[in-house]
């Protein structure tokens, strides 16, 4: 059975919804406009790609700043709140799926790229990773373990997410799953994946980096 960080990890997405597509389309996040936004859309159309999966679209702004590189995007989110915003402005096809439905959401379907923007939250990877086994490269940026602030222990396990660094109401904290650089690399080779190149896009005084890209091959 899941646990029940799932279901409340599912439901901040619903709850939040409003103030996450204000603060993305508003730019209100520093670290993405500093370097984590563009750091994705070029590791991403460094692969060429003519067909792109945006795991965990959120309001959808990956597939419009692909679209306008002539790729054909297909967005999923389970937040059907979030879909509906991504539907709004266009830029790809968006359907609201978690990524335990994907597999039978796709069928048949392959994409080049599938792509993971801050996405990746919960404890168990596999079903992504089935869901998206035929796609030629998957793209994954997240925070970097190295770099993640906080008191907690270098260990994997859930943190929460209260959204206070962001201006804007937020309803619900988001519980997420942190995962050590070994966790990642362990988990994603039990999968079938291994890392064939890493991106740490830094912060403006070059100091730090303010997440990692992994880009994994079969
Ligand atoms: C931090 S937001 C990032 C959204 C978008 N990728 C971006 O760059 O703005 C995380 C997104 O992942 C989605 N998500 C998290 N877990 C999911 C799951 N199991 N299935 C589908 N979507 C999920 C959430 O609904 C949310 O929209």
């Amino acid at each position: 059975m899941a646990p029940k960080e799932t279901d409340e990890l599912r439901q901040s997405w619903i709850d939040n919804a409003a103030p996450w597509r204000d603060a993305v389309r508003e730019r209100k996040i520093e670290s993405r406009r500093v370097a984590t936004d563009a750091a994705i859309v070029e590791a991403v159309t460094a692969l060429q790609p003519r067909t792109v999966l945006d795991l965990g679209c959120g309001e959808g702004w990956l597939a419009r700043a692909l679209s306008e590189y002539g790729i054909a995007v297909t967005g999923v989110d389970a937040s059907p709140e979030l879909i509906a915003a991504a539907a709004e402005l266009g830029g790809g096809t968006f359907l609201a799926a978690s990524y335990e439905e994907l597999a039978d959401v796709l069928g048949d379907a392959r994409f080049d790229v599938a792509v993971a923007n801050f996405s990746i939250l919960d404890d168990d990877l596999r079903p992504l990773l089935a869901a998206v086994s035929r796609a030629g490269a998957l793209v994954i940026q997240t925070v970097h373990p190295a770099f993640a602030v906080g008191e907690e222990p270098y260990a994997s396990g859930w943190r929460t997410e209260t959204f206070r660094a962001i201006e804007g109401e937020w309803p619900r904290p988001m519980p997420w799953y942190f995962r050590t650089l070994s966790s990642w690399v362990d988990e994603l080779g039990a999968n079938g994946w291994s890392i064939a190149s890493m991106r740490e896009p830094l912060d403006a005084q070059g100091f730090r980096p303010l997440s990692m890209i992994l880009e994994c091959r079969r």
